[in-house]
C-alpha cells in the first residue's frame, strides 16, 4: 500500500487494452462470487472459486503470496476495513461483505473490489455501502489529465466525511497500477483541492474508497493483516482501476456485470448502480 512518490508510468493504447482484459477478469471474477453468495457461504469458498477462475483464465491471483498475503482474495467483513483473511465461517445475514481480489494477465495487474450486502442489512449500513460507491465515482471524476491527486481525495473526503460524517481511513490508500500492483503514485481518499503530484494522460489508478461508518481509526490485527475500525462498526470498501484521460476518466473495470449478478440473486440486498 504505500509507496515513495517517484515516477508515473504512462501506458501506450495496446497497453492499456492488455491493462482492460485484466481489469474485467476481476470484474468477472467478482461476478463469480456475486452470484454465489447467501448465507451459510464460506469466505474460504469463495476463496478458492476465485483462485480457480482465475487460474482457468490464464491468469495469476496477484495477491498470493504478495509480502507473503496467503490467499488468493482479501474477504473484509462488517468492520474488517481491508485485507481480511478468508475463513470457514459461515456468512449471515446482514453481513457487509468486500471481496478484493488482483490478477496479472499477460503480465498486467488488474486489482479491484466490490462490496456485497447479504439479505436484509440495517438502513446505516445501506446507506454507507451507497455512499461509499458514489464517492469512487466522485473521485474518478476527478481522475482527468493535469488535474492533482489531492483532486480525487478530496472528492472523496468532502462527500463521504463532511457531507455524510463518515470517516475516512488514513493509512491504506490507492495506488498507480501496471506491470506491478503498486505503481505510483499513492491515491489517498483524503486530501487537498490543487495538492499533489500532477496527473499525466495515459496512468492507471486503482482508486479505492475505504469509509467508516464510525471512526476513522483502524488497527491491524496481531496476523499481520486484518484491518479493523477501532469502534468495531462497519467499514465499506469499492475499487475501480481507471486510466487518466485529458477530459473524462476511463473506467477499465466494469461493475455492470457485477451489479446484473447481485440484482439477479435474491440473497443479495443490490447497491445503488450509476453511470458514468
Ligand atoms: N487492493 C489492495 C491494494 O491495493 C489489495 C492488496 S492485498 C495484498 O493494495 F494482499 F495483495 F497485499
Ligand atoms: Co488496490
Amino acid at each position: 500500500m504505500k509507496r515513495p512518490n517517484g515516477m508515473m508510468i504512462q501506458k501506450t493504447e495496446d497497453q492499456i487494452a492488455l491493462m482492460k482484459q485484466s481489469a474485467v477478469l476481476v470484474s468477472q471474477t467478482l461476478t463469480e462470487v456475486a452470484k454465489m453468495l447467501k448465507p451459510g457461504v464460506t469466505t474460504m469458498q469463495i476463496d478458492k472459486l476465485c483462485g480457480e477462475f482465475v487460474r482457468d483464465h490464464k491468469a495469476i491471483p496477484s495477491f498470493l503470496n504478495y509480502n507473503g498475503y496467503p490467499y488468493n482474495v482479501c474477504a473484509s467483513i462488517n468492520d474488517v476495513v481491508v485485507h481480511g483473511f478468508p475463513n470457514n465461517i459461515a456468512l449471515k445475514d446482514g453481513d457487509v461483505v468486500s471481496i478484493d481480489m488482483g490478477v496479472i494477465l499477460n503480465g498486467w495487474h488488474g486489482d479491484h473490489a466490490y462490496t456485497f450486502i447479504l439479505g436484509e442489512a440495517s438502513e446505516e449500513a445501506k446507506q454507507i455501502v451507497n455512499i461509499t460507491k458514489e464517492s469512487l465515482y466522485k473521485g474518478i471524476e476527478q481522475a482527468v489529465a493535469g488535474n492533482r491527486v489531492g483532486d480525487i481525495g478530496f472528492a472523496i473526503q468532502k462527500f463521504t466525511e463532511k457531507e455524510h460524517g463518515y470517516g475516512v481511513v488514513r493509512e491504506l490508500v490507492g495506488h498507480g497500477l501496471g506491470r506491478s500492483m503498486h505503481e505510483d503514485p499513492q491515491v489517498p481518499n483524503y486530501g487537498k483541492k490543487g495538492n499533489g503530484t500532477k496527473l499525466k494522460e495515459n496512468i492507471v489508478l486503482a482508486i479505492e474508497p475505504m469509509i467508516n461508518l464510525g471512526t476513522k481509526d483502524v488497527y491491524t490485527e496481531d496476523d499481520g493483516w486484518t484491518v479493523r475500525t477501532r469502534d468495531g462498526k462497519v467499514s465499506v470498501h469499492f475499487e475501480h482501476d481507471v486510466c487518466v484521460k485529458k477530459n473524462k476518466a476511463m473506467i477499465l473495470s466494469d461493475y455492470s456485470i457485477i451489479e446484473a449478478a447481485e440484482a439477479a440473486n435474491s440473497n443479495l440486498t443490490p447497491s445503488k448502480v450509476f453511470t458514468f
